[in-house]
């Protein structure tokens, strides 16, 4: 999301009754927009963590996923769960938004490789207890729902002991600049510890959109208090000969400083 400055936007508690209805309608209007603009990066079958470029297929944060019950939460278009399916996991894709969800379907259908797509919210899953050995997610549900804590714990419910829950957010330390790739970006301009989330509003004050913050000691307390073990968190480095630009993420800032977070967890045994 490219954060925008003007009369529409604000720092304001919104809770997730509020956020679930702006993040869905805001999702359902870009989806087109999104996948043209970022879908050839991502691919239709490949898993892409971050605009670093960092790759599953080099990173192997998940482990062995071969045979695997795989959840991908937050899915957008699902080339996450595909590149799954291809390595011979059983994946399980869901998305709040059913304007992202037709692009996953429309690429199972030209890819061939197909996976079960949900429409749901990552804070009511609507699968059993352990129905997963691994969950994931590139970006996905985890910014903008303001109970993360909550979505944290519903993760573990439907992981079986033993599985690992792995997912990339923008790096928290981010949000104290401004969203611009060059060198306005570069210039401290909000607190890391102000957590009230930005938010996009009409004309009537009803919010459109909803980003949230949280420190990376808030990410750590959630997913402890949510029964989960840190094993990694990972910083991609921005890599020599990647021009190309997402949003705020840049050639300029990625050498500097860190654009994503990659938390990779296991639900003890
Ligand atoms: C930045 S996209 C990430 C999707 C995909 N991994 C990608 O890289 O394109 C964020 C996705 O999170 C979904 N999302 C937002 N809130 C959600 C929620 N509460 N539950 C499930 N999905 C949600 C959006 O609909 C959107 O598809």
């Amino acid at each position: 999301m490219d954060r925008v400055d003007d009369d529409r936007v604000t720092r304001r508690r919104v809770g997730d009754a509020e956020a679930r209805r702006a993040n869905r309608g805001w999702w359902d209007a870009d989806a087109d927009d999104y996948q043209a603009e970022h879908g050839a990066f991502l691919g239709d079958v490949d898993f892409v963590w971050c605009p670093e470029g960092l790759r599953e297929a080099d990173a192997r944060l998940l482990g062995d996923v071969a045979g695997r019950r795989v959840l991908e939460v937050g899915c957008g278009a699902a080339a996450c769960a595909r590149w799954l399916a291809r390595q011979g996991a059983r994946p399980v894709a869901f998305d709040l938004s059913a304007g992202m969800l037709r692009h996953a379907a429309h690429a199972a259908a030209t890819t061939g490789v197909r996976v079960p797509l949900v429409q749901a919210d990552a804070l009511a899953l609507p699968f059993a207890d352990a129905a997963f050995d691994i969950a994931c997610t590139a970006f996905g549900a985890i910014p903008f729902v303001d109970d993360s804590a909550a979505l944290m714990a519903e993760v573990h419910r439907v992981l079986r002991p033993g599985g690992r829950w792995v997912f990339s957010v923008t790096h928290p330390m981010r949000w104290i600049f401004l969203d611009d790739p060059g060198e306005g970006g570069l210039v401290a301009t909000h607190s890391y510890f102000d957590r009230s989330p930005y938010v996009e509003q009409d004309s009537h004050g009803v919010a459109t959109y909803v980003e949230q913050h949280r420190t990376l000691g808030d990410r750590i307390r959630e997913l402890v208090g949510a029964g989960f073990r840190l094993l990694d968190l990972v910083e991609p480095e921005w890599p020599a000969g990647h021009d190309g630009t997402w949003g705020q993420w840049s050639p300029l800032r990625g050498r500097l400083f860190p654009g994503t977070a990659v938390f990779v967890t296991e639900k003890p045994a």
